[in-house]
């Protein structure tokens, strides 16, 4: 039996991925200071399990270059020593890996319920007509990226919108997107409402 509703099982087509590669992107290696910085983090694992880094290592690789590329991610896979097919696995299941150049604030408007009882459609729609883009896109200037999320965690503050991963901005209401934009341009993610932020 097929799980497939149009592939039989076995066929050539059953084999063939679907998923897209990254771009290889511009030649990728760490930092001293980075490389670093993963191996203190990977030594926290029993040698056996240094996989268990790769996370770590892509959090790293993100913040140095902006996005992971195809390049980051075979680097990324031999410095922790697994396959390039194992790093693309957990680069293309968790959502806060980027594997296209983004903006500098890249703008996560919930999309689940709570938030979509209170606005979350409409701010989003604000925000693709203030910006000129649709979800997925990044704007000319290179400022924001917008994409949409699942549940953020702050269902009691509806609607929510997260901020580079780390900064939430709660309760944004339909008719404030232009105010929230010109906030975040002119002062930062100081701007930002919200009692969720992830402390540095
Ligand atoms: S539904 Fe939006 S934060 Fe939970």
């Amino acid at each position: 039996m097929s799980f497939h509703p149009a592939i039989p099982y076995g066929t050539p087509a059953w084999h063939k991925s679907e998923r897209k590669l990254a771009e290889p992107g511009p030649p990728f290696e760490f930092t001293p200071e980075n490389r670093r910085h993963v191996e203190d983090h990977a030594s926290h694992y029993p040698a056996e399990r240094r996989k268990s880094a790769v996370i770590g290592a892509l959090y790293v690789a993100q913040a140095q270059q902006g996005y992971i590329s195809g390049n980051a991610m075979r680097h990324v896979a031999e410095v922790i020593g697994c396959s390039t097919a194992e790093v693309e696995d957990v680069v293309s299941y968790y959502v806060m890996f980027f594997t296209q150049p983004v903006g500098k604030y890249v703008l996560q408007v919930c999309r689940t319920l709570s938030c979509a009882l209170r606005g979350a459609g409409r701010v989003t729609e604000e925000i693709q007509k203030e910006l000129g883009i649709h979800v997925g896109e990044t704007d000319p200037t290179g400022t924001f990226t917008l994409m949409e999320m699942e549940c953020l965690g702050a269902c009691d503050r509806a609607p929510v919108v997260m901020v580079n991963n780390e900064h939430w901005h709660e309760c944004l209401q339909p008719g404030q997107v232009a105010e929230f934009l010109r906030a975040l341009r002119e002062r930062g993610v100081e701007s930002l409402g919200g009692c969720h932020h992830v402390r540095e």
